[in-house]
């Protein structure tokens, strides 16, 4: 199986990043392939139908990507950083450049991250959105502090708070088996 992790941070090495970098570890340990896709080093252009702003190439191909992986695969995990008690607006741009024959009936996990006072407040918002993307966003979600990371010498970050990575690793363990039993497959 083939799985997406949109990260929604503006900056890199976020906190977010670090999040999904664990995930994909705990993903790789089951054998499954997973991409990163972190919209703070393959940014898009503000969704627009005008055709008369000029979208930088690069920006297009990495629409282009986020398509292509988006549509193959088998399910998807959303990151975002609390941004004024939401999730990011680059996140939110991003799904705008997808519909539901990306999402439908595919399981999707949602985490977040925030340096305030810890709310998972921005995962409800994006389970509403899931639901109007026909996806399903599995119960298990990870809503993180910027104190559950440490630094590595080279100064990545990375989760360290034990208990949040076990939750990691049973949140994955759920995705993976809603998308291996996959119940709905006959709703595609
Ligand atoms: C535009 C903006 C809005 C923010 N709003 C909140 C907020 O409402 N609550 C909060 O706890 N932190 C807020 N923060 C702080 C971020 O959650 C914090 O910087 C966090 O480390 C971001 O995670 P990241 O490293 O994954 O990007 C905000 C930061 C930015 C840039």
């Amino acid at each position: 199986m083939k799985g997406l992790i949109i990260v929604g941070s503006a900056s890199p090495n976020s906190h977010t990043r670090a999040l999904a970098q664990f995930l994909k570890g705990q993903i790789e340990a089951h054998h499954h392939e997973v991409e990163i896709f972190d919209l703070a080093e393959r940014p898009l252009h503000m969704l627009d139908f005008s055709g008369q702003n000029p979208v930088p190439e690069a920006y297009q191909r990495n629409a282009e990507q986020l398509k292509s992986l988006a549509m193959e695969a088998d399910f998807l995990i959303l990151g975002t950083p609390n941004y004024h008690g939401s999730y990011s607006g680059s996140l939110k741009n991003a799904l705008d450049y997808l519909n539901m024959d990306y999402f439908k009936m595919k399981p999707v996990g949602l985490v977040n991250n925030s340096g305030g006072i810890v709310s998972a407040e921005p995962l409800s918002h994006l389970r509403l959105i899931v639901r109007s993307l026909l996806g399903i966003a599995v119960p298990t979600q990870i809503a993180t502090h910027d104190s559950d990371y440490d630094k590595l010498e080279d100064g990545t970050l990375y989760l360290s708070n034990e208990e949040f990575q076990l939750r990691a690793k049973l949140f994955i363990d759920q995705i993976l088996s809603f998308a291996k039993n996959s119940p709905y497959e006959h709703l595609k």
